[in-house]
Order: structure tokens, then sequence, then C-alpha cells
């Protein structure tokens, strides 16, 4: 099985000779589209550096910094399948980390288990199904305080970091709230873009036909012995990269606007082949299972066993707990677009109602903002990152 699906693959990639016709190469999109998070970082004229840090269960993460010591640390954390390189790949003067160190903080670009960059574990190897035994939960109870221990350890003078998460990124921060509520006191304010918690209300077609079957997905790929999602994470990258920047361009867009929310005049579509560049980071089956029970139960629960004795062997109960969101009491500002197909403005103010100090509810007034363009759309300063620096001000003269 494995066998047939490797050499799928490699037929695809050695198909380049197919393309070769439509293929018309730019060698400047194709270097810049190649880059990796510090290759971002220093071509805008930054100073990068790599820190590698160890998780309580053997894992080694990358964290990407535009260092500024002693000045106040903001830790960026990315979404599924996605890496640092969300943060930067728009450049100087557009990606988040830039701006945030043109204002003076010291920024950290964290990377979760299992992406392009952090792919170490102590015991374990990528090929080994345990490597991959992680969701957002994993990331939340273990990433998350590993990350904030080590940023605030070397920030001297400052004992609490802002956090500003995308898509996954917020609903790991919300499992570290309710699971270990202590770093809630290390958190100086918690920016959720795109906050996930509930699915009850996103009506996107394709997540509503796959949801029924995840588990079945799943048990099958761990019967064939792929645990990573998409398997082979760079032959992936580098084959959308091709199909998509060069030969069915449009075709491909609009399957990514059909995920992320149709917004056609918020996209660069200079930028196009550096984002497919970095997409998709890697991530693990199991992650894709747990949201997919999101999107079956309509809670947010923790992972699902499928079977009520191992269940119980967990958790106590034949069912997973929810996660307790009321333990989250760091303070909190959601933003969110009424475009976004993964997220609906309804789940999201349901979140609002149990977090307990929410300081800043902003639904984004451009109509059209999508998934994606928190992190990509032409005017994501004036349309979002604007008002965060004045919310992040705010917390740090006190006034909120
Ligand atoms: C699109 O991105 C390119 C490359 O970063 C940039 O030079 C250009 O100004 C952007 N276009 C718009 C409309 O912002
Ligand atoms: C996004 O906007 C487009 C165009 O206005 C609309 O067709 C689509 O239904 C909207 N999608 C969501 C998820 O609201």
């Amino acid at each position: 099985m494995k066998c047939i699906y490797y050499c799928l693959i490699s037929l695809c990639l050695n198909a380049n000779w197919l393309l070769a016709d439509i293929i018309k190469y730019d060698p400047e999109v194709i270097e810049v589209a190649h880059l990796r998070t510090p290759g971002f970082i220093t071509k805008y004229g930054y100073k990068c550096e790599e820190h590698r840090v160890d998780t309580k269960d053997g894992f080694s993460l990358i964290l990407h910094r535009i260092p500024k010591p002693g000045a106040q640390p903001v830790l960026l954390v990315h979404g599924l399948q996605d890496s640092s390189s969300a943060w930067v790949m728009t450049g100087a003067g557009h990606g988040l980390a830039f701006l945030l160190s043109d204002r003076g903080y010291d920024v950290w670009l964290m990377n979760c288990r299992g992406n392009r960059y952090s792919r170490k574990h102590r015991k374990f190897h990528i090929l080994q199904r345990q490597f991959w035994d992680f969701s957002f939960h994993e990331i939340g109870v273990y990433d998350l305080p590993a990350a904030i221990d080590y940023v605030l350890d070397h920030s001297k003078g400052h004992d609490q970091l802002h956090y500003v998460g995308h898509s996954q990124g917020t609903t790991a921060a919300f499992v570290l709230g309710a699971e270990r509520p202590a770093y809630m006191k290390k958190i100086k304010l918690m920016q959720a873009l795109a906050p996930v918690a509930y699915f009850e209300n996103v009506e996107l077609p394709l997540l509503r036909a796959i949801a029924p079957h995840v588990a079945g997905i799943m048990r099958f790929a761990q019967a064939v012995g792929i645990n990573e999602i998409p398997p082979e994470t760079e032959v992936w990258r580098e084959l959308s990269y091709k199909l998509c920047s060069f030969a069915f361009r449009s075709t491909c867009m609009e399957f990514i606007m059909e995920l992320v929310g149709t917004d056609v005049e918020q996209m660069n579509s200079t930028l196009t082949p550096i984002f497919l560049g970095q997409y998709p980071a890697g991530s693990s089956i199991k992650s894709l299972g747990h949201y997919g029970q999101q999107v079956l139960s309509g809670g947010l629960y923790k992972y699902d066993y499928d079977d009520p004795n191992v269940n119980r062997r967990y958790y106590g109960s034949p069912k997973p707990p929810a996660y307790k969101l009321a333990k989250i009491d760091c303070k909190v500002a959601l933003y969110y677009g009424q475009n976004d197909s993964l997220v609906s403005v309804k789940d999201v103010q349901r979140l609002r109602r149990q977090l307990p100090n929410v300081v800043h509810d902003e639904k984004l007034a451009y109509k059209k903002f999508n998934h994606l363009d928190f992190l990509a759309a032409i005017d994501v300063k004036e349309l979002l990152y604007n008002s965060m620096f004045q919310v992040m001000e705010k917390v740090d003269r006190g006034e909120l």
C-alpha cells in the first residue's frame, strides 16, 4: 500500500517534463518562494535568531526571533499546516512580525510540533507513529508552556509576554488556559485572530462532507502507516507549488478561496507562488481528526478515542470532557472576519460569552475579510493590525 503511494508521488514529481511547456519559470519568484523563515527575515534586512526549545514530552521546537533584547516580548503562533513564515512571507512593512519589530517589540515566532521546522523528538523519528500522536491539545499542553517559559527566560525584566495566535494558534492557547491555567499569569494579552473553538455554525461544504468520515480516514491511514498529513510534506509542497503556481493557477486559487473564504480584492496575486512555497507546512493526521470531531460535536472537547473504554482510561469517563474555557482568565482580544469560511461570527460570539476576561471584541469591519486575510490581505495593516497595535499599547500602558 505504502509502496503504491510512494510510487505515485515519485511519478508525479518526475512528471516535470509534462509541465515543461506550460511552466514559465521566473527565477526571482522561484528563489523567494523557496525561502524559509530566516531567509525572509534577513532578506528584508532584519536580524534573525534560531532557538531550540525542548518540551517536557521530548519534542525539539524551533523558534525564530527578530531580536530586540530587553524589549517587551511577543510570541506569534501560527495555524494548522502553517509555520513561522506566516508572519514574514509578505515582507517588510507588511508582515506582522516586521511591523511589531518596527514598533519596538522583541518578536518570537513559534513552530509547533510536526511542522517543517519542528520535526525532532528525543526518542521518536518522524517515520514512527508515536511521533505523530498529537493534536492541538498537546500543542497547548506542552509546546506553548515550553515556548512561553523559554521566551520569558530570555527576556530580562519582563514576567509577561504578548501572545498572538492565528486559527489553531488560538485553539492551542485556549487549551493552554483550560489545562495549564497557571500560564495565564504569564500572558499580558492574548490576541486571537480567527479564533477557533466551535464549529457549530461553520457551513463550509467541504468540511461538512469530510467530517463524518474523518474517523474512517484515520483508521485507514494508520493501517497503511501514514500519520502525517500531508504525508511527505516537503514533497507535496513542491508538487502543489509547481502545479498551482504555474499550471493550474486559477483552479488552485478557486480551491483555496473555497477553503478560506472568497476575497479576491484583498488577495495579492504576485504573492501566490511565495505563498505556495510555504504551504502545507505539515501536521499530524490526529490534528485533523480532533478538528473533525469538533465539527461533528459542535463543542470543544478533548480527543475522542472512539471507544468508551479507552476514553475511560484517559479521562475517567466514557466520553471526553469539554475544555474549561472559564479558566482562560488572562486578557483576551478577539478579531474575526465576516467572510471566513472556517470561523463563523456566531461561534466566536458563543466563545466570547464563556471567556471571563475579554477586553476587546472586534468583528472586522471589512465585510469580505477571510481566514487568510489575517496574514496576507493587501491592506491588512489598515484593516486589522493598526487596531491590534492600539490594543497592545493600551495594555502596555496599563489603560486596559
Ligand atoms: C503585492 O506583493 C508584491 C511583492 O511583495 C508587492 O511588491 C506589491 O506592492 C503588492 N501589491 C499590492 C497591491 O499591495
Ligand atoms: C463571502 O463573500 C462572498 C462574496 O460576497 C459570498 O458569495 C460568500 O458566501 C461569503 N462567504 C462567507 C463564508 O460568508
